[in-house]
């Protein structure tokens, strides 16, 4: 089998982060979703690994490589612009060939992994497997309506008035027929090629769609909120481990990784959580939830449930920091300045909530 991930597209809804940035590298609990796709990929005993590649295509070759750091092949494939899933699939058909191929969106995370899904497809005679799960909003996503011998009815693109709370969580199976489907759909109200309409031309045409019910969590990394909960689900999964250096003032409770070359001193880590490399954690509390990336400060500060993404310094603020999503280079501290103000320095589509 192969693999097909997804890295195109703009990540508009998570501006400002991804203005400068491709939305599949912003790291989760220290590490992109992106690698997190490869790794699961490649943990399901794949190696040869084709990434549809847009805007950010540049940005996303030289955080990527060609694979040899996860022992894996791959192989980029440029898309003029994001023009839908199915769009994607058509265009990778030369690196495809005639293999079986799972499809995996660059910006999804998933809770254990993709490997039983993978076996079960690849001893099966099914034309497509997709992956159903309940969620609270399914106007946001595709949906399927299941009959009752769990057979796929219908499947539907972020319906106005959802027929059911199953959603496609963004990993697909395929054999070669999907390059028929492709080929035969038409663009949405959206004006995408989607993949939901060529799945549903395989249901239509009597191919065997299997759908199976994910029951773990699962995160389409699409909003700063979900950014959040990504964030802490996988802290939640991460195996502790201390690389760097605790001072014997400091005290760190729970699950509380400390990569290369950290600094903590006189503060208190209550995990889960990360401490990027070369980072420094001064007379600070960093509290549960909270991934903090390479090269940052942190100094009279207190902050939690958060993320801070590379190169940032925090310091001297007087309130603790919640639920913050925190980009690179950000620089946030306390003005001995008068008159007493706030003095913003935001790039479009900030946001800020201040007391
Ligand atoms: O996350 C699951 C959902 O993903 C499914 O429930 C939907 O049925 C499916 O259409 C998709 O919806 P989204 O609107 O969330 O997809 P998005 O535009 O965010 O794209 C998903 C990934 O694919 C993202 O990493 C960007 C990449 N992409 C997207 C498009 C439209 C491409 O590489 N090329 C594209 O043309």
């Amino acid at each position: 089998m192969k693999g097909l991930i997804l890295s195109g597209g703009k990540g508009t809804r998570l501006y400002p982060l991804t203005f400068t940035s491709a939305k599949q590298l912003i790291p989760v609990a220290n590490k992109p979703v992106l690698f997190r796709v490869i790794e699961a990929i490649r943990d399901a005993g794949i190696n040869d690994i084709g990434i549809v590649v847009g805007d950010t295509a540049e940005e996303i070759k030289n955080a990527v490589g060609r694979g040899g750091r996860w022992d894996v092949n791959i192989t980029y494939i440029p898309q003029e612009s994001p023009l839908g899933l199915a769009h994607a699939v058509k265009i990778s058909r030369d690196f495809l060939g005639d293999d079986r191929f799972v499809m995996f969106l660059g910006d999804n995370v998933i809770e254990g992994g993709i490997s039983p899904l993978i076996a079960q497809f690849a001893d099966s005679d099914y034309t497509a497997q997709i992956v159903l799960t309940r969620v609270a909003h399914p106007e946001q996503y595709g949906v399927a309506v299941l009959g009752n011998d769990n057979e796929i009815v219908n499947l539907i693109e972020k319906p106005k008035d959802p027929p059911s709370n199953l959603a496609l969580v963004g990993i697909y199976m395929f054999d070669h027929h999907v390059f028929e489907a492709v080929e035969k759909i038409t663009p949405s109200w959206r004006g995408e090629l989607e993949i939901t309409d060529a799945i549903q031309w395989l249901v239509d045409h009597q191919y065997n769609v299997f759908p199976y019910v994910h029951r773990g969590w699962w995160i389409d990394t699409g909003r700063p909120g979900d950014m959040l909960e990504a964030n802490s689900l996988v802290l939640e999964e991460l195996t502790p481990h201390n690389d760097g250096y605790v001072d014997r003032d400091s005290q760190v409770d729970g699950r509380v990784t400390i990569e290369k070359g950290a600094e903590i001193i006189n503060s208190v880590i209550r995990g889960p959580a990360i401490i990027g490399e070369q980072t420094r954690i001064v007379n600070s509390y960093v509290g549960p939830f909270t991934s903090i990336y390479h090269h940052v400060l942190v100094e009279n500060s207190e902050i939690e449930n958060s993320m801070v993404l590379g190169h940032s310094k925090i310091s001297d603020i007087p309130h603790r920091i919640e639920g913050s999503l925190i980009g690179r280079r950000v620089v946030l501290t306390r003005s001995p300045v008068k008159p007493k103000a706030y003095k913003l320095t935001l790039g479009d589509y900030s946001q800020v909530g201040v007391l």
